[in-house]
């Protein structure tokens, strides 16, 4: 069974063809960074103007690449939330129309289970029941996930998710979009130990996450500093530590209180190489095997979404002819399969 995937949730465009037998056979993708970065983040309006020059070229492109033709497809799956609701109904509507057009199913896929089951492309996929610990743009979650679509949340974010911290400390330091990998990048350079900030929520009982205070601890050390390259890059440096480990301390809790072995990472910020080392020491410390995407599709591409969709209709999941967008869509919502 062949399964086109189209993603559009937010500021990429990405295409790809999974078959069930031969696995991921093509995947293209597209980044809007240039478009954005004149303004220091995604517009949405630009967004979905953007998604609708790219999305049918870019199939066109993925289906000369594998030497596919339309036909040669079983069904459809798009990203139909969470996200941009503009940029999300474009992806939706080409996907459901091609669909139609097609006489095939179509596939409303959640953005984040396509992350979540990101790590499955991979040569040595994890079995289930696993931890996963997603970390994007939008989210921080900690989720318990017994099989596809059995989805227990055992911490959530309570403010900004890890990505938005990260964009929002490199913006005010003054680094361009898309922030989280700048930052990553500046903290290389900066002294450790200089600063100390603090690790949110870890002196409580839990899984949440908070992270906005960290973002204006960052913000105050600034304004405290004398603002040259080595306290921007200091700042990065502490800001990051403290990112990891929370997220290290609340993985640490989530084995320990599961008794589960195995933790799957996986969002824009599972690329950054500082939470990878941290969370592989981890792995080594409770016995515990860590898995990650390959780093393009940690952030967001159409592979993820047709391996989910093709997982959906696998199991003889698909929707009716309606578009389906939803800004808001909990996880926890989705069917077992
Ligand atoms: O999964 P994703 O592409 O889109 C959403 O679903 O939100 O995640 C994008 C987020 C952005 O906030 C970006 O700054 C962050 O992931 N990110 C990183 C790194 N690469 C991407 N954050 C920290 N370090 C990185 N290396
Ligand atoms: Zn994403």
């Amino acid at each position: 069974m062949r399964v086109l995937g189209i993603e559009s949730s937010c500021d990429e465009t990405g295409v790809a063809i999974y078959d069930g037998q031969d696995g991921l056979l093509g995947h293209v993708l597209y980044s809007q960074i240039k478009l954005h970065a004149d303004y220091g983040g995604v517009v949405p309006e630009l967004a979905s103007r953007d998604h609708i020059r790219k999305t049918i070229p870019l199939i066109n492109q993925l289906l000369s690449q594998t030497g596919l033709a339309l036909s040669d497809l079983d069904g459809v799956a798009y990203t139909a939330g969470p996200g941009l609701v503009g940029a999300l109904l474009v992806g939706a509507s080409i996907g459901r129309s091609l669909a139609w057009t097609l006489g095939l199913p179509a596939i409303p896929v959640h953005h984040m289970e396509g992350h979540l089951l990101a790590p499955m492309l991979e040569a040595e996929p994890p079995a289930f029941p696993f931890i996963a610990l997603l970390v994007s743009g939008g989210h921080s979650m900690l989720i318990q996930v017994d099989a596809v679509g059995q989805y227990q949340l055992l911490g959530d974010s309570v403010d900004d998710a890890v990505g938005e911290a990260f964009d929002k400390t490199a913006k005010m330091l003054g680094l361009p979009y898309p922030g989280g990998p700048e930052l990553a990048r500046l903290a290389e350079q900066g002294r450790p130990g200089h600063y100390t900030f603090p690790r949110p929520m870890t002196d409580r009982p839990g899984l949440d996450f908070s992270f906005s205070g960290l973002k204006t601890y960052a913000l105050n050390t600034f304004n405290a500093s004398s603002k040259g390259d080595q306290d921007k890059a200091d700042i990065a440096h502490a800001f990051q530590e403290a990112v990891v480990e929370t997220l290290a301390i609340k993985c640490r809790r989530a084995l320990q209180q599961t008794g589960l072995q195995r933790l799957v990472v996986s969002g824009g910020v599972s690329a950054n190489s500082r939470l990878r080392q941290r969370l592989d020491k981890l792995g080594a410390d409770e016995r515990a095997r860590v898995y990650y995407p390959r780093l393009e599709f940690c952030t967001d591409n159409g592979a993820m979404i047709a391996y989910a969709g093709h997982l959906r209709l696998q199991a003889g999941q698909h929707a009716d002819v309606e578009i389906e967008a939803r800004p808001r869509w909990k996880l926890q919502e989705l069917e077992a399969l």
